[in-house]
């Protein structure tokens, strides 16, 4: 855990008092020094948060300050930059797949930049020829990653070159490039190899007579869960020198999500209810799989957990525990065969670590509403 930053106990005991649980837990200075990290890990790169993974107006608006600027994918991210007063230039639309209002939406706000992986994506841009900027998004596999979006995105790195002449033959302006090299991603030298191959299409390209000025290296950036990953720094060290070796005076872009807002939210959660099942405890608590932990369905992520008593060193003997959702479908289980102390209904415990891909992709099923987020600073 030695991203997160956990909230004092006495802290959270008293947001507790005041709204109740569950709550998660927003914290918008970790968010800056997140991104403060990566800004420094990618000197020269321009890092777009891609609101996905924690679309919150104190996100956008803590990184507004820091001189962040965006990745949006959707028209309910341009609605949230848009009342946040956002400057339109500072975004990029990123999703492969527009339906023509998308398209149109984008432009209202002001943003220009698309992106697309197909030939059957052109069309659509050729009514907003003279006011669109493309980028020709990449795919390169890997199965390491914990989500390995190039299974879904991208054009696959053999027919790059013909897709590139395609859309510069029906007279759109094609910038650059992008890819995302997988989420949550340990091996860095994906990027490298990535880097490498994107340089080897601007040289074709610039043979075409086709100037692309453009290259942006996605998200993926990694932070520690329950297992230890490489500190930012030395993560990104051989990224930014192959950007510097061989991409000197191209725009960079880069789209973190995950690196910036995982460690900024802490989930609080009570039991609502125990029983003995099978020689285990069973601990069913008012958030679950199909709420805040749904991550670990969608991000096939695993969260810290803990009694809240046990960060304040008051804790008994541990026995085999099963940790569950409050919805009535057996599906909602968070941790099996987990060492737990005994805890008593009402009791609080908490999930660091829970900023991304977590509320995003929470339901309402069986109607327990989506935790409410609290910003605490
Ligand atoms: C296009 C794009 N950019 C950026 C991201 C953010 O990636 P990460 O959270 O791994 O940094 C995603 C995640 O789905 C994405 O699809």
């Amino acid at each position: 855990m030695a991203d997160s930053v956990i909230p004092d106990p006495a802290r959270i005991r008293a947001l507790v008092a005041e709204h109740g649980a569950p709550l998660l837990l927003l914290s918008t200075q970790t968010v800056r020094q997140q991104y403060r990290k990566l800004a420094q890990a990618l000197p020269g790169v321009q890092l777009h948060y891609a609101l996905k993974p924690l679309p919150h107006p104190a996100v956008v608006k803590a990184l507004d300050e820091e001189g962040a600027r965006f990745d949006l994918a959707t028209n309910g991210e341009v609605d949230i930059v848009r009342q946040l007063g956002i400057a339109p230039e500072r975004c990029i639309q990123t999703h492969p797949i527009k339906r023509d209002s998308d398209i149109r939406y984008c432009l209202d706000y002001g943003t220009r930049t698309f992106i697309f992986d197909n030939p059957w994506e052109l069309p659509k841009f050729l009514p907003y020829k003279d006011q669109v900027e493309l980028l020709m998004r990449l795919s390169f596999r890997n199965k390491d990653a914990q989500c390995d979006l190039s299974a879904k995105f991208g054009v696959n790195p053999s027919e790059a070159h013909e897709l590139l002449r395609k859309a510069v033959g029906m007279g759109l302006k094609v910038r650059g490039l992008s890819f995302h090299a997988g989420s949550q991603l340990q091996n860095n030298f994906k990027y490298v190899e990535a880097i490498g191959f994107c340089r080897q299409l601007f040289n074709l390209a610039a043979l075409d007579g086709i100037a692309l000025d453009t290259l942006d290296i996605g998200g993926g950036y990694p932070v520690h869960y329950t297992e230890p990953v490489m500190p930012i720094h030395y993560y990104c060290h051989p990224i930014a020198a192959e950007l510097e070796r061989l991409f000197p005076g191209v725009r960079l872009i880069a789209e973190p999500g995950r690196f910036i807002s995982a460690p900024a939210m802490t989930l609080v959660a009570s039991v609502m209810g125990k029983s003995e099942r099978q020689g285990r405890m069973w601990y069913y608590l008012d958030d679950g799989l199909y709420g805040s932990y749904s991550g670990k369905l969608y991000d096939h992520c695993d969260y810290p957990f803990l009694p809240l008593a046990k960060l304040e060193g008051k804790h008994g003997a541990e026995r085999l525990s099963v940790v569950a959702g409050p919805t009535c479908d057996s599906i909602d289980v968070m941790y099996n065969d987990i060492m737990l102390p005994e805890m008593e209904c009402g009791e609080l415990v908490v999930s660091p670590m829970m900023g991304a891909y977590t509320w995003a992709s929470a339901t309402e099923f069986n109607f327990f509403p989506k935790t409410t987020i609290v910003v605490i600073d």
